[in-house]
């Protein structure tokens, strides 16, 4: 099928601001937009300027808005956008460098202020393996374990728009897995964080982000365990 492909464009050294080019392509229904701009790249305009890596909706690179909402350009299939015309567009609310890269130094300045790690100073157990979990243990956490910090969560949430210093739903989810991890020992630490002005209650549960998540993580749902937990801690 013929479609109409419309790609965000700005080139920092040459534009005063951004435009929109329009590229007839040829394009099969189960082609992925990652594909129309690979095609746009190999057979129209080689400077056009993404970020991808493993074309397989695992190292999060290529989140970007198509027709309007976040996601992987190589997990969205050109069939799924029923329409002939597709707009891709940067994330929003992250300084734009190039075309549809963004900078994603602010989105991991705000992923390493939660301690993204597992924290414990303790001895090993004495036969000197691996600290054990039970599968409910390790169930308590699964979900959020999953993010590939695409940042499709935190650039589609208002409240990230509005102040750009909320540390945004992606942060609170690497909060989340280690929070509830009964391995970790800094979990008061990351909900004192957590607390602040910056934190999650300036999240107002307006679910964009778990409606942008790639990887299906129930976001909203995380947010509000961090928040009952902050209740419980307090008092
Ligand atoms: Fe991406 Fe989901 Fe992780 Fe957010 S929580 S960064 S949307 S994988
Ligand atoms: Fe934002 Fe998600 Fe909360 S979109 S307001 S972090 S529920
Ligand atoms: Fe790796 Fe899309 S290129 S997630």
């Amino acid at each position: 099928m013929e479609l109409q492909l419309k790609v965000f464009r700005f080139h920092p050294e040459k534009d005063l601001r951004p435009h929109y080019d329009l590229f007839s392509l040829e394009a099969e229904a189960t082609d992925r937009v990652l594909d129309l701009l690979e095609m746009v790249r190999a057979e129209h305009d080689p400077t056009l300027a993404y970020r991808r890596s493993c074309a397989h909706g695992v190292c999060g690179s290529d989140a970007m808005r198509i027709n309007g909402k976040n996601g992987l350009a190589c997990k969205i299939l050109v069939r799924d956008l029923r329409s002939r015309q597709i707009t891709v567009e940067p994330l929003l609310g992250l300084p734009l460098i190039k075309d549809l890269i963004v900078d994603m130094e602010p989105f991991f300045a705000h992923y390493r202020a939660v301690l993204p790690y597992l924290v414990n100073d303790e001895p090993l157990p004495e036969d000197g393996r691996e600290r054990l979990q039970s599968p409910a243990e390790r169930d308590r956490f699964d979900d959020t374990t999953k993010c590939i910090l695409c940042a499709a969560c935190t650039t589609s949430c208002p409240s990230f728009w509005a102040n750009r210093l909320y540390l945004g739903p992606a942060a609170i989810v690497n909060a989340h897995r280690f929070i509830f991890d009964n391995r970790d020992r800094a979990g008061a630490r990351r909900l004192k964080i957590l607390a602040e002005r910056q934190g999650v209650w300036l999240c107002r549960t307006a679910f964009n982000c778990t409606e942008a998540c790639p990887r299906y993580i129930h976001i909203t749902q995380a947010i509000a365990e961090i928040k009952n937990a902050l209740l419980n801690h307090f008092i």
